[in-house]
This record gives C-alpha cells, structure tokens and sequence, in this order.
C-alpha cells in the first residue's frame, strides 16, 4: 500500500495497482504508511473494509441510488445497470458513485475510487457494521477527514474537480417523450406550448428521429428539412434536443461503423473480434470509450448534429445496456426447443422463462468482452462502471473541440464520479409512482455530494400513467431541480402540461411561470454552489446542528436562503414540517401575489392545497425573484425582487453571468451583493454593491421583519 497526502484533510491509500479513473485530480505527495484509518482490512478474498458503526451515526451519499438519504439498512451494489423497475429491493442503479460520509460521534469521508463492482453493506447484514467489498485487492481508497459533513463533502467536492455548467436556456424547462416521431409532432408540442402560454425551452428528440437508430444520422422522412427545422423551432423558442445511444449498428457503409472497425475503435471480444450485443437498432458494436483516441473521434461525431443546429444532447443506454448477445439468444432458443412438446414442471418452467428474461444486461456478456487501455487489454467486467462516463467525457471533450467556449447542454444516464465535470445526469427511467416522487427528493442531495449538480428525474415518472394530481406535485417539486424536464415512456398517457383538463393544466403553467421567475436565484445558488465547491440541494443537517434535523429527509435546503417542503403524498391537502429556527411561510398560488406568514421553530402541520408551493425563507436570508417569460432568452431581469426574513441582517450575493460561454471560468461574471441590516425596532438600512456590468437595474425590496410586516422600498443600481 502507498500513502499520498493529498491536503491537510485528504489522505489517498493505494493498495495493489489500481486503473486511473481520474475521478480525483489532485495527485498529493507521497508520505509514510500508516494504516488505513477507521476501517479494519479482510483481505481473504478481494478486499473488504469494515466499520463498526454507534446506533446513532448517519451514512450519507452514494449519489443515484435507492432508499434515503441516510443509507443504514440497505445494501447497494455499484454496477450500472439498465433496470427500469426501481423498487426497493433493488441494488442498483444506472450510475456508480461510491462516496459516502459517516456522521456522528466520529466523522469522516470515504471515497472507494474502484471502476468495478463495489458493495456498500450499510448496516443490512449487521445492524452496526459498514462493510464495503470488492473482488479485487487493486484500489485507491480516499479518505476525508473534518468535523462536519459538509465540510467534508467540500474537501471531496475540491479534489474531483469542478462541476459542469450548462448553458443558461437549459434551467428552463423542457419537454420531452419517447417519441415525437416526426416534424410535425414536434412542431404541434411546440405549438400547444405557446397556444397555451407555458414556457418551455426545449423539445427531445428519442431514438426515432435518427434513421434505424443509428446515431449522428437523421431519418429524411420523419424530418426531411432538419437544419431548416432546428432553425424554425428556435426562432420559436424552443432548441431541440437528440438522444446519442452507446451502440453503433453493424451496417455496411454507415460511416461510424465502417471508421469504427478500420481503426479498431470497438472494444473486443476474446478473439480480438469487435464484440457483438444488440440494442435498439439489433446488433451493434460499442466505442471503446476508454481509450483515448477513440473518445476524440467519437466526440467529433457530435458536428454532424451541431452542424444542422443543434446545442445540447443526452447520452443513453451507457451502461451499456445489451439486449441480448449470440450467445444468450442461442442458448434461449436451444432450451425453448428441448422444452417443446415437454411437460415443463415449476423447476424446467422458470429455468425457461429466467433464461429469457436474463438474455438482457448479462453478467456472462459483461465479461466476455475487453477494452484497450494503454495497449493492455483489460475486461469491461472489472471497468464497467467507467463506460457512461467515458461516453460522456468524449461527448463533452469533443463538443470543447467543436467549439472551444460554447456551453453545450448534455446529460448522461450512466455515470461514475469524474463525470461531473462533463455534464449532468438524469436519474433514468422512474414510473409515475408517488415513492419514486420521494425518491427524486432524497436522491438530489445525495447527488450534489458526488458533484453531480446539473441533475432533475423525468418529471411526472417515465414509466406507467400518470394522474393530475402526481403530474402537478411532481412538476411542483421539480421546478427546483436544475435539470426540469419532463419524459414519458412509450405508451404511457400523454404527460405534456396541455394534455391534461384545464384546472390542471392552470396549476401546471403557474408552477411552470414560478421557476421562471426564480431562474435569477436557482442560477446564482448553482453556479455558486459550482465555484465555491458547495452542494445546491442540502439535507437540513448539513447546516442545521440540532438532533431533530438529521432526521428529516423529506425537506431540502435549497441554496442559501429557501427551505422547500414538497407534498409527495396522494390525497394530502397537507403535510408536517420541521423548522430548526423561525421561518418565513410563501405559499405560492401565483408569484405575483405575495403573502407571508411566520412560522416558529419547531414542528407544524401545513395545509398546501393543490395550488400551492410552499417556499420558506430562512431568518436573515433574502433571495430574489424576477418575472416569468416564455424561455430563458426572453427573461427580462432588469427589475428583481429582493425578498428577505430579517431578524438582525442579512446578506445576498447574487451572481450572473452570459449564460453561453465558459468566461466564468477565468472569473468573467457580474455580482450584486446585497446587505439588510435592521438598526431600530421597524427600520432597515440596505447597502447595494455591483460588480461587473449587471443589467439589473432596480431592486424592489420586500423585507419582512420578526412580527411579520412587510418593507417594501425600490432602489436602483447605479451603472
Ligand atoms: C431509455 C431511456 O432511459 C429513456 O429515457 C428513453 O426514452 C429510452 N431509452 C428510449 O430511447
């Protein structure tokens, strides 16, 4: 084992001889061995890591996984999978992001940097025991040091590198469906948009408008003219948005197989022949995103579409997923034979019916076939968790190449962390279930711990049908997301915020209207949260040092002023809170029309109609609000709200930026930095700073003082 010391706080173990995944970018020095702290090492088989956990430590992170946001009682397995049945039983998701923190009496980070299968055992097998296994004895073991969670989250936060920004039109909100099959269906979803004067910013293209699903091509019939149309549909409003899948179909003259296989792109089978699985389009060939090269050629692919318009993509199936194989097939057919004519008992039965179904994503598959890493072949088993990433790391190094400054929306459904710094991810194909409402909740956190920011489920549910009432809480919590977007499966009911009765589609368009009008906060909290290495959505604890919060899993801290409380429960007109300091109540019908109301410290029952949002304003915190528009571009900010619950003072920084380009990276942004102090019983002074050329020109503040009156005074800002 070598020790590396990568800062005061951060200690890297490096057993054996681990792959780079460069997931972490700082290298550290190396210093003396010590033993592995906090964990006891068995390594008589792989490599197993063991904490004796107290009753009452919290196990938080994991990024996309199930269950809480304190993982105690479960089990999870880091391996990418393609399962569309997120229940609770299951291990896995699409994306592997093996950080976590132990909070209690000791605490401390750990990040198991391995890009095979980890299994994190908190506490399912043995109530007290962390253990956390692997099958091998290569492995970088990160461990973070500090006093607090979040402080240790901003150590890790440091290490891996910066988030990724989209641009700014990409915090609208978005529609999506598998499919819109043509032209005209998506002009029509365009269309009823404006029709029904609900903003929206973009519309998803699924795996039907390229031809026979074969990707970086378009089907001329769907969409005969699609340069002219990208250009339509964004003079507009709205920009289009391509799926990319991993598989390359096997066609002759298709250039993308045809490069692929003359400079041996394809990750291999054991005879060195490019491996074979189907997909989508039937059998394909898979980019061997591993290496390098072939990153850069496949990401160069993207031109074909940014060429005819286009400015954002999401990145699919990059698990990989695999429907099934020569082999699997063959070996389905071969027992269905033998079972023809047979009387097939429980035993013969299910081994038939098991041998179908597990044709698809099998693990023999995941092992029958390598990459080339530096000249070494290695099998994709022992690197599986890498392959969305990589897919998305060429997709996203390839786009820089396109065009070096431009901000480029793109989101992955596989992952591991390292990516980032890449894009965001879409936490894949939930159903149109109240728990998977929930689920959406308490994953966020545990995402932005990973550094996945740029982050939001498919609105509404993916699969199965949903209802007004889901469809409009659904919509009412995701209007905080970052990534707002709904996506409904084949089919499934029509999900788009018209399709439905007229009550419901008026509760949709004023949530919708309402995260418009906060854009200028939820962008500032997120490229905040980007550049100071902080977490956007936070779990009350994280800020909050009373016991009772660390129990709360179903509220959020929402940047550094909000506290949202979403209803995820059918039938409720309602829910309990928990407040750890007094609060401000807005509960949002309309966000033109406000009212407020104190709430105590301490637990409360809220009643929140179906047409209502509850936001609470944090003591001493203010945020701002503009005004809704039909899309992003169109927003006009140059008069913002200052809302503010002030108990002594409160300070705001509100960032902007161009919203298109990467100058925020060499500091390019402007500032507003507000500061409310109260000097007498009822009176407030305020002090405004700009920096940079802001274009917002008045501030209209609503201070709201401890007995619940509002001050209301208009400022402007001097250029
Ligand atoms: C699976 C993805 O998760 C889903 O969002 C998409 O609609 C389908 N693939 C079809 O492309």
């Amino acid at each position: 084992m070598n020790l590396y010391k990568l800062t005061e706080k951060v200690f890297k173990y490096s057993f054996g001889k681990p792959i780079n995944t460069e997931a972490v970018l700082t290298k550290g020095e190396k210093v003396k061995e010590e033993p592995l702290r906090y964990f006891n090492i068995d390594s008589t088989e792989g490599m197993s890591f063991n904490y004796k956990m107290t009753k009452d430590q919290i196990v938080w992170g994991l990024g996309e996984n199930l269950r809480g946001m304190n993982k105690r009682g479960g089990i999870y397995e880091s391996f990418c999978s393609d399962d569309p049945r997120h229940t609770p039983d299951k291990k896995s998701l699409y994306s592997a992001h093996n950080f976590l923190v132990v909070d209690g009496e000791e605490t401390f980070g750990v990040f198991i940097d391995y890009p095979g299968k980890v299994v994190f055992d908190v506490g399912f097998s043995e109530e007290n025991s962390l253990v956390i296994a692997i099958e091998e004895k290569d492995v970088d073991v990160y461990i973070i040091t500090g006093e607090k969670p979040l402080e240790i989250v901003r150590e890790f936060l440091n290490i891996i590198g910066e988030s990724y920004a989209p641009p700014k039109w990409a915090f609208g909100y978005q529609q999506s469906r598998w499919s819109y099959p043509n032209e005209e269906a998506v002009r029509e979803v365009g269309d009823k948009f404006i029709e029904n004067s609900i903003p929206c910013d973009a519309i998803y293209l699924d795996i039907d408008y390229m031809e026979r699903f074969k990707d970086f091509t378009i089907d001329e019939t769907a969409f005969p003219h699609f340069k002219t149309f990208t250009k339509e549909m964004k003079d507009k409003g709205f920009r289009l948005i391509p799926i990319i899948d991993a598989g390359v179909k096997i066609e002759k003259d298709y250039d993308v197989y045809e490069e692929g296989l003359e400079k041996n792109y394809f990750c291999s089978d054991a005879e060195g022949k490019p491996f074979v699985a189907a997909v989508w389009p039937g059998r394909c060939h898979f980019p061997d995103f591993l290496n390098p090269q072939v990153r850069t050629w496949f990401g160069l692919k993207y031109k074909v579409l940014t060429d005819l318009g286009i400015e954002g993509f999401w990145n699919d199936m990059n698990e990989p997923a695999l429907f099934y194989t020569d082999r699997g097939l063959k070996d389905a057919i071969n027992l269905a034979k033998a079972s023809e004519n047979r009387n097939l008992d429980i035993y013969s039965f299910f081994k038939l019916n098991d041998t179908f179904n597990n044709m698809t994503n099998s693990l023999e598959d995941y092992k029958s076939f390598y990459h080339n890493i530096n000249g070494e072949k290695i099998n994709h088993y022992k690197v599986h968790n890498l392959y969305g990433y990589n897919m998305t790391r060429a997709a996203g190094e390839g786009l820089s190449l396109i065009d070096s400054n431009k901000r480029f929306l793109l989101f992955s459904r596989a992952s591991y962390i390292g990516m980032h710094r890449y894009g965001g991810i879409w936490t894949g194909d939930n159903h149109s279930w109240w728990e998977h409402l929930l689920l959406n909740i308490k994953m966020m956190p545990s995402l932005n711990m990973c550094g996945f920011l740029y982050v939001g489920a498919d609105t509404g549910g993916f699969g199965g049908n949903v209802n007004h009432e889901l469809i409009t809480r659904w919509t009412q919590f995701s209007i905080f997301t970052p990534l707002f977007r709904n996506h409904a499966a084949m089919g499934t009911r029509k999900q788009e915020p018209y399709s439905f009765e007229e009550s419901t589609i008026n509760l949709l368009r004023s949530a919708i209207e309402l995260r418009y009008a906060l854009i200028p906060y939820i962008y500032s909290e997120y490229m905040k949260s980007l550049k100071n290495k902080d977490m956007y959505f936070k779990p009350l604890s994280f800020e909050y040092p009373d016991d009772f919060s660390k129990r709360v899993e179903n509220q959020l801290l929402l940047g550094d002023s909000l506290m949202i409380t979403p209803v995820y429960e059918e039938n409720s007109l309602g829910r309990y809170v928990y407040l750890p300091e007094d609060m401000v109540l807005w509960k949002v019908k309309n966000y033109q029309e406000r009212t407020y109301e104190i709430v105590k410290a301490g637990h409360h029952y809220i009643d929140v109609d179906l047409n209502e949002v509850p936001i609470f304003i944090r003591t001493d915190k203010a945020f701002v609000l503009g005004k809704h528009s039909k899309n992003v571009e169109s927003l006009n900010n140059e008069e913002l709200n200052v809302i503010a619950f002030v108990e002594n003072e409160a300070t705001y920084v509100c960032y902007d930026d161009d919203g298109a380009t990467k100058d925020y990276k060499v500091g390019k942004h402007e500032e507003i930095i507000i500061h409310i102090k109260k000097f007498k019983d009822d009176e407030f002074t305020i002090e405004i700073e700009s920096k940079g050329n802001t274009k917002v020109k008045t501030l209209n503040f609503e201070i709201i003082n401890t007995d619940g009156r509002v001050h209301s005074k208009t400022l402007s800002i001097k250029p």
